[in-house]
């Protein structure tokens, strides 16, 4: 069979931990996807950076906005970084193309998915992001499939594996914020600007995925009200415990007859609740439907391993020739939500 050929934007964190999975699971991967599945061609900012990987069997692109033209490449797998910039223009053009594409930027989705989802149905290619919310838990397929046939009347979670890891730390080991939040980035967990981890951005940037998913409505990131962890102290973290609660950033999506709620901020949550014993860097997601009743979700949601293994099953799906639409239905079904006023829930 003849292989799919990858181009791959970004070889950081989760770019180099893709071509380790592929090397590692090859032989596997080929049998469950049909045909082989290879990187060609690659390009990041520094070519002579040591990644733990052998580049010289990849071709090298200075530019990543070339990789979908420029090389003869089935596919196009962006693990840079960034709403806009070379990511942004990387998908449009692939798309436009006519080249499936795969991602695991939140960020991008959360700003600009229906746009992409767009010209990726005019197309008729698929846009994969399944890394892009919750890491390593397959919850973008999860809640497609899971939610499909369901009302869906709220989706919450633990969101950010960065957050997660640092409220754990301050709790169980007494770590200071700055020294946990400086292992997060050493870890591979946080953001390149970890302020949109701290402040709670990354996990709305799910949320906002979460929702459109499981609400059939449009991406609406803007409505979101957003508080991050940057102001909680080891005395906050000790006194809920001292009641019993753990203090964890829910990132909360619920729709009524009021409109669409969506809300991101640290919650004191009470230890009978499954969400309190979520730590470290896991994730957990958690959406009620009206026949299908509670789906709950959990595992690493972040750093290379969890991260490139969505990657990974996205290129599978790929290899398959799978191309069903990004969100919940195609794009011009998806209904504009209204905001429900804080205040009115
Ligand atoms: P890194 O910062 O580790 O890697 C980014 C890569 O992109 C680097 O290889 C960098 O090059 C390259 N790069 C940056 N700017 C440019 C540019 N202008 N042109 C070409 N290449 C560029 O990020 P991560 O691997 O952690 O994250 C990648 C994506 O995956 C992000 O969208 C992130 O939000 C998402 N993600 C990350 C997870 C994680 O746990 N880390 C989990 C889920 C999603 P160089 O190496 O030369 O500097
Ligand atoms: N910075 C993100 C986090 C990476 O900590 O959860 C995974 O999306």
């Amino acid at each position: 069979p003849q292989p799919l050929r990858v181009a791959l934007a970004g070889l950081g964190t989760v770019g180099a931990g893709v071509v380790k999975l592929l090397d590692a699971n090859r032989a596997l991967i080929e049998r469950r996807a049909g045909r082989p599945i290879e990187v060609v061609a690659v390009s990041a900012r520094d070519r002579s950076r040591d990644r733990g990987i052998d580049l010289s069997r990849f071709a090298w692109a200075d530019d990543a906005a070339t990789l979908a033209v420029a090389h003869d490449v089935d596919v196009v797998v962006e693990l840079v970084g960034g709403s806009d910039g070379p990511a942004l223009t990387l998908a449009r053009e692939t798309l436009a193309a006519g080249k499936p594409f795969v991602t695991a930027n939140k960020a991008m989705i959360a700003h600009h998915g229906l746009e992409l989802a767009a010209i990726a149905e005019q197309q008729g290619v698929a846009l994969k992001y399944e890394a892009a919310v919750a890491g390593g838990i397959p919850v973008i397929k999860g809640l497609r499939e899971g939610a499909a046939a369901n009302v869906v009347s709220h989706v919450f979670g633990i969101l950010n594996g960065t957050c997660n890891y640092i409220l754990t730390e301050m709790e169980e080991k007494g770590a200071s914020f700055d020294d946990v939040l400086a292992e997060a980035q050493r870890l591979g967990y946080a953001e390149a600007d970890p302020s949109f981890d701290i402040d709670g951005v990354d996990a709305a940037h799910k949320l906002s995925i979460l929702s459109s998913l499981c609400f059939g409505t449009a991406v609406d990131f803007d409505s979101i009200a957003i508080t991050g962890i940057r102001h909680v102290i080891a005395a906050d973290i000790a006194e809920a415990a001292a009641l019993g609660f753990r203090v964890r950033l829910v990132g909360h999506g619920e729709e009524s007859s009021k409109g669409l709620f969506q809300r991101v901020h640290p919650c004191l949550v009470p230890l009978s609740h499954p969400l309190a014993h979520v730590s470290g860097s896991l994730n957990a997601v958690v959406a009620h439907g009206n026949f299908v009743g509670r789906l709950f979700f959990q595992g690493r949601g972040a750093g290379e391993g969890p991260t490139a293994s969505a990657v990974v099953a996205d290129l599978i799906d790929i290899a398959r020739g799978e191309t069903g639409p990004a969100f919940a239905m195609p794009v011009a079904a998806l209904a504009k939500p209204a905001t429900a006023p804080a205040g009115d829930r």
